[in-house]
């Protein structure tokens, strides 16, 4: 096998064509729609949960790690604009590396994505569990056994609240996108309501004796702090997974892709200050609820702590919804592409969504769902987005220097200088994280190569001729 055979490329024309013809998604979301879509991914576990431990590992200056963590995304979130503008079709960084790195690497990235998606549905699905049972606590007075309600690792046997919201949003994405985003809308506005909430209750009882000492492991503490809370902006690319329902591509993707983050890193920012100002450090690190704990606890008004629960529990069901949208728009691609069975991504003829592939996968991240810890899935999800980030900054410069008269509605400014820094902050980021978040990655990334030489390469449509078009074919 020849070394070009694996970076063999499809060509932008041929995808934007297939994907405005009979195997094409309906298209029907708008820029509020889109940019909902994006915050709709972004907020809920990172802030509701993962909060502690940024909290633990930088200390009261915290809100500088998400600060640090939102402009390592922003440098990425330009590139994505870019890529997602001019590369309209569905599947993220995984069509856009199709169409600039070649085959073995986009195989790469769709792989890596289900890290980002697939996997973080699972975990944040059982971060929707856990706050099930602090709702009924606050609420009812009693929760869920253990036993239904955590994984093995936890003492449980069968997570069934995490199950449940999985299964429940498969369903909602099989029979439709445009009831799903209508849904997803009114779920975004109620959690930056009770972000807000939480702000104003807080500062209220605001105490800044907290802050000190400011950084107790200095700056080390802080970037580490980061390398972990990265995952509560995880899901503003999930807007470019929806590129190919985008009713205007060009003009939307970019302004939903960077509003998205912008709105969140606000929110993140204050959310941070006013969290360690009304609860000690302690407090916020030793909490499964941080932000509920510190409005029962730190701020003594334990209807406030319900209710955020509540809103937490709002929050994650939409962060559920779109990176599962996500994760099926990518698997569609790649099976559209032959990578994956092709079969499975049949479009549903009434429903205009694949609906096999969303339902089969839906189930598949249930029983993970049912049977997986937290943790340690968010370091090996952060791993597995900050390498794809890496992977679409390289895109925009290899792009740029071999198809510079693409049309690219949205153009990062600065190209080169603006992808190499995004790169930089991902190496960064990804050094903060443990020798073992690594190991995993890498034993998850040898699993994908062997699938990749046994099956895909085989069945690729590139190869097969249906869509094939060589790097060097000038009309790409
Ligand atoms: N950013 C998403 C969350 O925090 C993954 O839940």
């Amino acid at each position: 096998m020849a070394m070009k055979d694996l970076f063999i490329t499809r060509s932008v024309a041929d995808l934007v064509k297939e994907a405005e013809g009979a195997e094409g998604l309906k298209k029907t979301i708008g820029p509020f729609a889109l940019t909902a879509l994006g915050v709709g991914a972004i907020i809920g576990t990172g802030i509701f949960v993962v909060i502690g431990e940024g909290a633990k590992l930088a200390g009261p200056s915290l809100f500088i790690s998400f600060i640090l963590a939102a402009i390592t995304c922003g440098f990425s979130a330009l590139s994505y604009a870019e890529l997602a503008s001019s590369v309209p079709v569905s599947g993220s960084a995984y069509t856009f590396s199709y169409a600039t790195l070649g085959e073995l690497v986009a195989f790469i990235i769709g792989w890596d994505l289900v890290l980002e998606y697939g996997v973080s549905v699972a975990a944040v699905a059982v971060g929707w569990g856990g706050n099930v049972n602090e709702f009924l606590r606050a609420a009812f007075g009693f929760e869920l056994p253990a036993a239904i309600s955590t994984s093995p690792s936890e003492g449980g046997v069968f997570n069934i609240p995490a199950v449940f919201i999985v299964l429940v949003i498969s369903v909602m994405l099989t029979l439709g996108t445009r009831e799903s985003t209508t849904f997803n809308a009114v779920m975004v506005v109620i959690k930056i309501i009770i972000l807000i909430f939480f702000i104003v209750v807080a500062f209220t009882a605001y105490n800044s004796n907290h802050f000190s000492p400011f950084a107790p492991d200095g700056f080390g503490g802080i970037a580490s702090a980061s390398g972990v809370i990265f995952f509560a902006y995880i899901g503003f690319d999930a807007v470019s997974t929806a590129s190919e329902e985008s009713k205007n591509p060009g003009r939307d993707l970019p302004i939903a892709i960077i509003g998205s983050l912008v709105i969140s890193t606000i929110l993140y920012v204050l959310v941070a200050i006013a969290a360690v100002g009304v609860a000690p450090v302690k407090l916020l690190s030793g909490s499964d609820a941080p932000l509920a704990a510190a409005l029962r606890q730190g701020a003594g008004i334990p209807w406030a702590g319900g209710l955020l629960a509540a809103g937490a529990l709002i929050a994650i069901t939409s962060v559920v919804l779109v990176i599962m949208y996500g994760q099926t728009r990518i698997f569609f691609a790649m099976c559209r592409d032959g990578l994956l069975p092709r079969r499975l991504a049949k479009v549903h003829p009434r429903f205009g969504t694949p609906a096999r592939l969303t339902l089969g996968f839906g189930v598949l991240i249930a029983i993970l769902a049912a049977l997986v810890p937290l943790d340690e899935i968010v370091k090996l999800v952060n791993i597995g987005t900050l390498f794809a980030f890496v992977l679409v900054n390289v895109g925009v410069i290899i792009l740029r220097r071999t198809k510079p008269e693409m049309k690219r509605p949205f153009r990062v400014p600065f190209s080169p200088v603006f992808p190499i820094i995004g790169i930089l902050l991902c190496g960064y980021l990804i050094a903060q994280l443990p020798w073992e978040t690594w190991l995993r990655f890498v034993v998850w990334l040898v699993i994908g190569l062997i699938i990749y030489f046994s099956y895909s390469r085989k069945h690729s449509r590139v190869r097969t001729g249906e869509a094939a078009q060589l790097p060097s074919d000038p009309s790409a």
